[in-house]
């Protein structure tokens, strides 16, 4: 193996005792009021969002160290619903930059009551009913992945809207995303797939970008067998859209 590539491998590697650590912690302070202190409902819900996003890292930190011991990547298949990729993938996205929406999509007990809550913020999801709650069968978690970042691009690049595609075909999971910004001149539609390439460099946004996303996206989808195209001219917005076969 490359040098450079055991020092990184390394680096993720020593990432687990601090982020075990953290989730320690909070966990402690959550279940263990007796002896910490009683915590009033606002700080609850401050820790168990710390919480859910150290787990989401122990599972990225996991997955990273998992990926660079096959070549090939591992493909772990489960069985989960539109629902849950959507909801849980909104709520990680969110959790940063728009919390009480975060908070407000827990609540939310029906597809159309998530459809309310999430029109108010400029994103539409569009889905038939009956596939809301049937099966599917994938890896959940590099779906996750998948639709978090192109999410995560969206509303970065958005003026006024996102609009969030999920579709059932014969042999295919059809997922796209589009938003309304500035989008991408076609000579760009290959470069923004190059690791460390960014057009621009958005700073209005706490957390700074890397150019590694769609790179990252593009590794998974080679992995599932799926294929991705991208829509979008200068001033058009931008649509990306995912097929990955089942
Ligand atoms: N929806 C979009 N609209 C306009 N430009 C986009 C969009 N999505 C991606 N881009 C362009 O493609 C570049 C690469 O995207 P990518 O997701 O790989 O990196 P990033 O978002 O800059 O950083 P990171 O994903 O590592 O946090 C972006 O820097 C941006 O210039
Ligand atoms: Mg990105």
């Amino acid at each position: 193996m490359e040098k450079s590539r055991i020092k990184l491998e390394f680096l993720v590697h020593d990432l687990k005792v601090p982020l075990a650590v953290i989730e320690a912690g909070i966990l402690s302070l959550l279940q263990k009021q007796d002896k910490y202190g009683e915590l009033n409902d606002k700080q609850i819900k401050i820790l168990e969002r710390a919480l859910r996003n150290t787990i989401v890292t122990r599972t990225l930190v996991n997955d990273a160290l998992e990926l660079g011991r096959s070549s090939q990547g591992i493909v772990n298949k489960a069985t989960f619903t539109p629902a849950q990729l959507i909801v849980q993938t909104l709520i990680e996205v969110l959790d940063l930059t728009d919390h009480s929406t975060a908070d407000a999509i827990k609540e939310c007990k029906s597809l159309a009551d998530l459809k309310t809550c999430l029109s108010g913020q400029g994103l539409f999801v569009e889905i038939e009913e009956a596939f809301w709650t049937r099966d599917l069968y994938l890896d959940e978690s590099k779906v996750r992945q998948i639709l978090r970042n192109l999410l995560t691009n969206a509303f970065k690049y958005k003026k006024n809207r996102v609009v969030l595609k999920i579709a059932r075909g014969e042999r295919h999971l059809f997922l796209s995303v589009s938003d309304d910004g500035e989008g991408i001149p076609s000579g760009y539609h290959k470069k923004i797939f190059e690791c460390y390439f960014q057009m621009d460099m958005k700073t209005d946004h706490c957390v700074r970008g890397h150019g590694l996303g769609l790179a990252g996206v593009q590794v998974l989808l080679e992995d599932m067998g799926g294929e991705l195209s991208l829509e979008s001219d200068t001033g058009k917005g931008a649509t990306f859209s995912v097929r990955i076969p089942w």
